[in-house]
């Protein structure tokens, strides 16, 4: 494989966008692409669920192991080749099938954005009807309100506005559009969790919920949780779709990768564990059963809000978390079609935003109708078109998209210790790490979720 970078290749003039970020604003971006819905309603549950501080721990172990190498390999490829998820690695290498695979992560991320749109459209929704007291009603069944809301066309409207928003913040630029936004999101974001974190701690019987979160059982973890572990890792760092290769490609040479990748793993860590320090104590205090994802965030925590002082003032509040939480991601999702589109068809940032946007709103459609509206009962293998984009990107591609980046950095990109500022002893374990562990890992990860993999 060549070791060689065509740095003069018309290609590479085309591609290499002036667009830059600042120090702080690349940083901001990056933990507003990570700290998504995974860290608020994925990782406060599968802690609990597989021994609390003991699979905290290594949870910590796999973020350190596999994510935090993939992501500094990410930013490396972005910010050494200055293209797109796509001609970056051309740019790199000079292999033309290298831009074949990161093509895959492209596509990744427009598949991802199509439904994801949809999600971040439900906590919008979500956060109206809290604020506005339509949802905080005593009685209420929330399984009922959300299937109710899910199988009408309502969802469709509010994906709308997300690709709206962030089609937006994207045709804004680099600086002023996704810095900007997540440097009035993401301190908010804080603020707001912060407020959430004070109430739920002081509910009566909140002890009993950060119980549940981190009583260390060493006894749970086993070779599923490990499974578990990795994979929440890879996707709690918006890792293997191009996401962090592409906001990489705007990070100027000054900037240290190594401290980046390690304030945007502890971003996400904190922000996790703060998730966790909020959810278990609210739904433990009101006597409800913890759960995951859609179950956790839209019926059994308007139960437990319902039951609280301010129910509507809290419940919206932590929609309004959900939401920009999920905007944030989304821009960062949206943003790596948009740039390949950029680059390949020479079309200005603003033309490549509307377009990519509208043709991801139709895609999205489909997957916004599946959840119980008139698309609900098409179910080809026993999945709704949402549950199989979600399953194709999240199992499928995602993994592969890691195992590029990680072939590529260890294996045909000679010059990745230069690009990181890496040398001698952190140099030899990044390549051990990237040549070895990482992608064995991966493939188990794999294999465990198609079910190739039984532990
Ligand atoms: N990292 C985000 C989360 O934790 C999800 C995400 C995945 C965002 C991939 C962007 C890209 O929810």
């Amino acid at each position: 494989m060549s070791s060689q970078s065509p740095k003069t290749t018309p290609e590479h003039k085309k591609n290499g966008s002036k667009e830059r970020f600042s120090s702080s604003g690349f940083i901001l971006a990056a933990i507003g692409s990570s700290v998504g819905l995974g860290n608020l309603w994925k990782f406060p549950y599968i802690t609990g669920k597989h021994g609390g501080a003991a699979f905290f721990l290594l949870f910590i172990i796999c973020l350190i192991i596999v994510g935090l190498p993939i992501l500094l390999a990410e930013m490396a490829i972005g910010r050494g080749g200055r293209g797109n998820a796509s001609s970056s690695l051309f740019n790199l290498s000079g292999k033309k099938y290298w831009s074949f695979f990161g093509f895959l992560s492209v596509l990744t991320a427009f598949l991802i954005m199509s439904y994801y749109a949809v999600v971040a459209g439900w906590t919008l929704h979500y956060t109206v009807q809290s604020f506005s007291g339509i949802l905080m009603k005593p009685g209420l069944d929330y399984k009922s309100v959300f299937t109710g809301f899910a199988s009408g066309y309502m969802p469709i409207f509010w994906q709308a506005v997300v690709m709206l928003v962030s089609g937006w913040v994207i045709a804004r630029g680099v600086s002023g559009g996704i810095e900007k936004f997540n440097k009035i999101l993401i301190p908010g974001f804080l603020i707001i969790l912060l407020i959430l974190l004070t109430r739920s701690l002081t509910l009566p019987g909140a002890m009993e919920g950060v119980r549940f979160f981190l009583k260390p059982d060493f006894a749970k973890l086993d070779a599923e949780s490990m499974l578990i572990a990795l994979g929440h890792a890879f996707f709690s760092l918006s890792l293997g779709m191009g996401c962090m290769l592409t906001y990489g490609s705007y990070v100027d040479k000054k900037q240290s990768l190594g401290t980046a990748t390690i304030a945007i793993g502890l971003g996400d860590l904190v922000y996790a564990f703060i998730a966790g320090l909020v959810i278990f104590p609210t739904v433990f205090s009101y006597g409800l059963q913890p759960s995951e994802g859609v179950g956790l965030a839209f019926m059994a925590l308007p139960a437990a809000f319902t039951q609280m002082p301010f129910g509507a003032l809290f419940g919206g509040l932590f929609f309004l978390l959900l939401a920009i939480a999920a905007l944030t991601s989304a821009v960062s999702i949206l943003e790596v079609p948009v740039a390949f589109a950029m680059h390949k068809w020479s079309w200005s940032r603003k033309k490549a935003a509307v377009v990519v946007s509208l043709v991801c709103f139709f895609v999205g459609i489909p997957a916004a109708l599946s959840v119980g509206g008139v698309l609900g009962s098409f179910q080809p293998g026993g999945k709704t078109i949402f549950d199989w984009v979600d399953y194709v990107t999240a199992y499928v591609l995602m993994p592969v998209g890691g195992l590029v980046v990680t072939l590529f950095t260890g294996y045909a990109w000679k010059k990745a210790g230069d690009e990181v500022g890496l040398s001698g002893f952190w140099y030899r374990t990044w390549m051990i790490l990237l040549r070895l562990i990482v992608p064995v890992l991966i493939v188990l990860v794999f294999l465990y979720s198609v079910g190739l993999l039984k532990v």
